[in-house]
């Protein structure tokens, strides 16, 4: 079904992000009739430029992406960019200065708005004032004003507190849509329909028949040309708060009443609140030393450009967190994510218990082939279970099986950023796949008893060489209780 009518106003229209993934994206709602005939986009940077430049370079980097689709390349449908482009606007001004927002007004009217702020995080707060200051932020029975930000939602939970209270002075909580791109993945979405839309998973979701839960975020990429940012982020502020737990709620969140938008985020909070941040003991940091990603020699971290040469910033993060409700408590949740690992792999994988008794003689309990359901997010995209089977043959021996559902044997999968369903919905004011201000603080919450440890350097940093498994010591994490993560 077709959005309303909107005008699409990004700040940093000139930016990476809107070149890279927005226009893509709206260019991939065009191409899906989702949009009305009266959609258009408002750039506003402050860099000089004009509508006819910022076309061209909008066009020249959607050729670079539809070619970059390799064998999945299909070409760009000329007709559908043309309507594109003619609705594209380019506004000069800078984003604290009034003036800005006068100009912005006059092209506005009484239209349907979302302000969708591609810029650095300091800019958050000045650009909502302004807009509050030239009353586009009010709202009419016909006529919505949304503001989409996307993360760093703060640097803690302090302040990600004040940004919350200031975002409030001018906007309600209805018209702020906190993007985390993970929710805009298939794979994750996923999750809830796996869950909640079978009848054979949801019965063993729980602790009478799962030992332990494991969520991987590995990268093979270093900081690429991010080192300034990274050094005062690290992989615990830059994955786990937010993309982590999201993966994690859509895991162990209970069934939710609808999926309207606060039914699923009330219960995504639960979840969230029963997690007691975990001890020092729980958690192992690590930083990566020289080394290879698929043969190709890296540099370790500290060599990486403008990061400090003792650097104290960890690139990996693992963690055992506890939900302490009815259905997990004594289930532990290992998570960890990290750059230059030996794979890039986004997966949940669920290990059930072992059958409780063994009938054949040669496989006593232990050796039996775990029970494991894992969920591929990324760059395999689906489901595969492990299981015993018998071998073929007159004796009696078992051999470990999987069976495998991949999206792409079942579905077509168009070519997508991820930010398509994200901002169709935000068009048609659907806030499910958004955070709420109550679910971002809570994230924050957990993570913080490590940040207060970390800056005194109370915790070890533990070295892991470049395209390995990550640190030793988180394999320790897991091997004190017999456990082992699955291998990247
Ligand atoms: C971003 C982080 O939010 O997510 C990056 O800032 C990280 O450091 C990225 O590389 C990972 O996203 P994806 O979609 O590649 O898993």
């Amino acid at each position: 079904k077709k959005g309303p009518p909107c005008k699409f106003v990004i700040f940093g229209g000139g930016g990476d992000l809107t070149t890279r993934l927005l226009m893509p994206a709206i260019y991939n709602l065009a191409q899906a009739q989702l949009l009305d005939e009266e959609f258009s986009v408002i750039a506003v940077d402050w860099s000089e430029s004009s509508t006819e430049i910022l076309r061209q370079k909008f066009t020249a980097t959607m050729q670079d992406f539809v070619e970059r689709r390799g064998k999945n390349a299909v070409a760009l449908e000329q007709s559908t960019w043309d309507w594109l482009m003619e609705r594209v606007t380019f506004l000069q001004g800078s984003f604290t200065e009034s003036s800005t927002y006068d100009k912005l007004s006059l092209l506005l009217g009484e239209s349907n708005c979302i302000f969708y702020l591609a810029v650095a995080a300091r800019f958050f707060s000045v650009i909502v004032d302004q807009l509050g200051n030239a009353a586009l932020t009010v709202e009419k029975p016909d006529c919505y004003r949304r503001v989409i930000i996307e993360k760093p939602f703060g640097a803690d939970y302090a302040s990600a507190v004040t940004l919350n209270t200031e975002l409030s002075k001018t906007l309600s909580e209805k018209q702020i849509y906190r993007i985390d791109h993970y929710l805009g993945k298939e794979t994750v979405q996923n999750i809830l329909a796996l869950r909640f839309s079978n009848g054979m998973f949801e019965p063993l979701w729980n602790r009478q028949n799962i030992d332990h839960i494991q969520i991987t975020a590995a990268e093979t990429v270093g900081v690429e040309k991010r080192g300034s940012f990274y050094e005062v982020t690290g992989a615990l502020r830059d994955m786990v708060p937010n993309h982590i737990m999201q993966l994690l709620t859509m895991i162990a969140m209970e069934a939710p009443t609808s999926f309207e938008a606060d039914a699923v985020r009330d219960e995504k909070t639960k979840v969230l609140a029963a997690i007691a941040p975990p001890t020092a003991a729980d958690i192992v940091r690590g930083q990566y030393t020289a080394g290879a990603i698929e043969g190709v020699a890296v540099d370790g971290y500290r060599s990486e450009g403008s990061v400090a040469a003792k650097s104290q910033t960890e690139t990996y993060v693992a963690m055992k967190l506890q939900i302490d409700n009815w259905r997990w408590a004594g289930v532990p949740f290992y998570i960890r994510t990290g750059k230059r690992l030996a794979h890039r792999k986004t997966e949940i994988s669920i290990h059930f218990k072992q059958a409780p008794f063994a009938l054949f003689r040669d496989t006593p309990v232990e050796k039996l082939t775990p029970n494991i359901m894992v969920l591929h997010i990324q760059p395999k995209e689906g489901v595969t279970i492990q299981f015993s089977a018998k071998v073929p043959g007159p004796m009696v021996r078992l051999g470990g099986v999987r069976m495998n559902f991949d999206y792409s044997d079942w579905f077509t999968v168009g070519p997508s950023t991820g930010y398509e369903t994200l901002l169709y919905d935000c068009m048609v004011g659907d806030a499910t796949l958004f955070q709420r201000a109550d679910n971002i603080e809570a994230g924050w919450e957990i993570v913080q008893p490590a940040l207060n440890a970390w800056k005194d350097h109370e915790d070890p940093l533990c070295f892991y060489p470049a395209g390995t498994e990550g640190p030793y010591e988180a394999e320790e994490l897991l091997s004190k209780t017999g456990r082992h993560w699955l291998k990247l």
